[in-house]
């Protein structure tokens, strides 16, 4: 059961800048970003190698503070948080799926996807049953004894996104969580990963180079050089299924600083 009531605001950026580098070298990876993400909505990011993607989803998940503007995560600004509550809300409302995998050799795959729930709170034998099942709904139940490495890309993958799914988190953050597959294997996780989404009413914002994930997502925004552009021909709009009050707060057509 969600803890998010009806189309509620799970993040949001505003007017959000990130510089990397010390004066002289610096990187301006994201320029005057706001966007906020909703409770139901998947989210597609697209943009060239270097446009702020992955620093993008860093801010909302907590990994990093932006230079300017605000970060709210849950309602609450991300400074506001102590590192501890930070860490804690990583282990339990936040689900991340890296395109590396990053799944532990050292463990089964039962035990990778147990894991995060144990650093949740989530007692033993609660936390096996719902790994167990989430599984053998992606398909790998008889994989559960396995070592990941003696696993298929595309079977590793399954693992990362059950691993992700597994505390019921509220939000997702999928970081090209197709970029090392073969796209009907990608495009089938994809699959896997919204409806899930969909059906506990929580939310995941998904970066990708595959434009054919938009049919999977309500709505897809384009970064560009660090600054966010509509979506132009793809009219990702159209299919947002949320009241235009809330999607007003976007303000996508606001001009970079
Ligand atoms: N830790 C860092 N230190 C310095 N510069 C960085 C750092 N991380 C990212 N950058 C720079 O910030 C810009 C945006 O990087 P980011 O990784 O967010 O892009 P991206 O859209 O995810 O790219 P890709 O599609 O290649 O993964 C790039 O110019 C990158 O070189
Ligand atoms: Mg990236």
């Amino acid at each position: 059961m969600s803890r998010i009531q009806g189309n509620g605001c799970v993040a949001r950026l505003t007017d959000v800048t990130r510089i990397y580098g010390t004066a002289g070298r610096e990187t301006v990876a994201l320029r005057g970003v706001s966007l906020a993400v909703h409770a139901g909505e998947t989210v597609l990011l697209l943009g060239p190698s270097g446009s702020g993607k992955t620093t993008l989803l860093t801010l909302l998940g907590g990994l990093q503070r932006p230079t300017a503007g605000t970060v709210e995560i849950f309602g609450r600004a991300v400074e506001d948080y102590s590192p501890r509550e930070l860490q804690r809300l990583r282990a339990t409302r936040i689900g991340f799926v890296f395109q590396t995998f990053r799944l532990l050799e050292a463990l089964s795959v039962l035990d990778n996807v147990m894991l995060v729930m144990r650093f949740g709170g989530v007692p033993r034998a609660e936390a096996r049953r719902r790994a167990l099942a989430l599984l053998k709904e992606f398909g790998i139940g008889d994989l559960a004894g396995a070592r990941p490495g003696t696993l298929s890309q595309g079977q590793k993958q399954r693992v990362a996104v059950a691993r992700a799914l597994a505390n019921d988190a509220e939000l997702i953050i999928a970081d090209e969580p197709t970029g090392s597959l073969a796209t009907a294997q990608g495009l089938d996780i994809v699959r896997l990963l919204t409806a899930e989404v969909r059906q506990r009413n929580h939310c995941a914002v998904i970066v990708s180079h595959d434009e054919r994930i938009a049919a999977y997502a309500d709505r897809v925004l384009y970064l560009e050089d660090g600054a966010l552009r509509t979506s132009g021909g793809l009219a990702s709009d159209a299919l947002d299924p949320l009241p235009s009050a809330l999607v007003g707060g976007i303000e996508l057509d606001r001009p970079p600083v």
